[in-house]
């Protein structure tokens, strides 16, 4: 990370934390809801199936920045699948960098070919072992990890959402993120109970489990990209929600940090992991301050 990118949100930071201010600072903008895969646990997928246009998109990147936002997410359905014409998703992350987002990232099931060396970090699910991760998201592990290899840049960080069917393989994928070519890290969510998947949610001790497994291959040295200070917070949905630094927009509709904040009573079983971090941080809480500017220095 460049120093003037961390001293300006060491500044946000310090603002938000004194003035308990509700400003954002993270936005995802959703490029599209289609998408090649349809996985059990997803709730959000070719809804609607429209790509939204160049125009619209460029749009709704400059209210994001606008509104103060400077780490940019593309998200969908699946962002890979999005163009407009000649313009691709690569298009996109340069000229998000070129408006004056510090960080940009995209989220991909990782099932088409990896050419975006501009993005910070390519977040790239990965749902377990082969086994599982195919159990959940149809046959296409060994092509995601081809493609992983075939990546033209070492800015991948692998994305696991922990539910019934994979919760046991957790240290599969810390061994993967930590022996496969272009992965720099692993970063993971438990899985939040939208109505239509309720049955593959944790209970507090099976998420209790996994944060045991996560801080010993932490203390093997495993890659993880997550805050260890903020799991007993995860086991007991102890934090608070939503995330007012977080904003997601969508097919022109701003929503407060996840487009979940419409889904009654969600956010008190929320498994995302940023959630319960950067709410914690916002809040001044240190151990998670210092634990972050470790992990974001050396993985960003
Ligand atoms: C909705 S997908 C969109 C991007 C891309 N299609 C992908 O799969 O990475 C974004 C991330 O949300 C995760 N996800 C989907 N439903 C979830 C849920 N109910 N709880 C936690 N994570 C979930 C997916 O596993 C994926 O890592
Ligand atoms: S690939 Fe992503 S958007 Fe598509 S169904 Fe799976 S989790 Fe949902
Ligand atoms: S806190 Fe609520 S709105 Fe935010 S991600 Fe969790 S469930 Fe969604």
């Amino acid at each position: 990370m460049k120093l003037s990118s961390f001293l300006y949100f060491a500044g946000f930071g310090v603002k938000t934390v004194l003035f308990r201010r509700k400003k954002p600072i993270l936005g995802t903008v959703i490029l599209t809801d289609k998408c090649n895969l349809k996985c059990k646990h997803c709730s959000v997928n070719n809804i609607t199936a429209v790509v939204h246009p160049y125009s619209q998109i460029k749009r709704e990147m400059q209210t994001l920045y606008d509104m103060g936002v400077r780490i940019l997410f593309f998200c969908g359905g699946e962002t890979f699948l999005w163009r407009d014409g000649d313009i691709t998703l690569r298009d996109l992350v340069v000229e998000a960098k070129e408006m004056g987002f510090l960080i940009v990232n995209t989220v991909t099931n990782g099932t088409y070919p990896i050419d975006l060396p501009e993005a910070d970090l390519i977040l790239l699910s990965l749902d377990g072992d082969r086994e599982r991760h195919n159990a959940i998201r149809g046959n296409c592990y060994d092509t995601i990890i081809e493609n992983i290899k075939n990546a033209t840049a070492d800015n991948i960080c692998l994305y696991m959402a922990i539910n019934q069917i994979n919760k046991d393989t957790v240290k599969d994928v810390c061994f993967t993120a930590r022996d496969t070519k272009n992965i720099r890290a692993v970063s993971f969510n438990f899985h939040t109970p939208y109505p239509d998947t309720r049955e593959l949610a944790l209970s507090k001790e099976e998420k209790a489990d996994c944060c045991r497994v996560i801080s010993q291959m932490m203390k093997e040295g495993a890659p993880v990209f997550n805050l260890k200070s903020a799991f007993k917070h995860l086991i007991n949905n102890s934090f608070p929600t939503p995330c007012h630094q977080c904003v997601v927009i969508e097919n022109g509709k701003i929503s407060t940090c996840g487009r979940c904040i419409e889904v009654e009573g969600l956010c008190n079983e929320c498994g995302y992991f940023f959630v319960a971090e950067y709410t914690l941080l916002f809040r001044g809480n240190v151990k998670i301050i210092f634990e972050m500017l470790r992990t974001y220095l050396k993985y960003i």
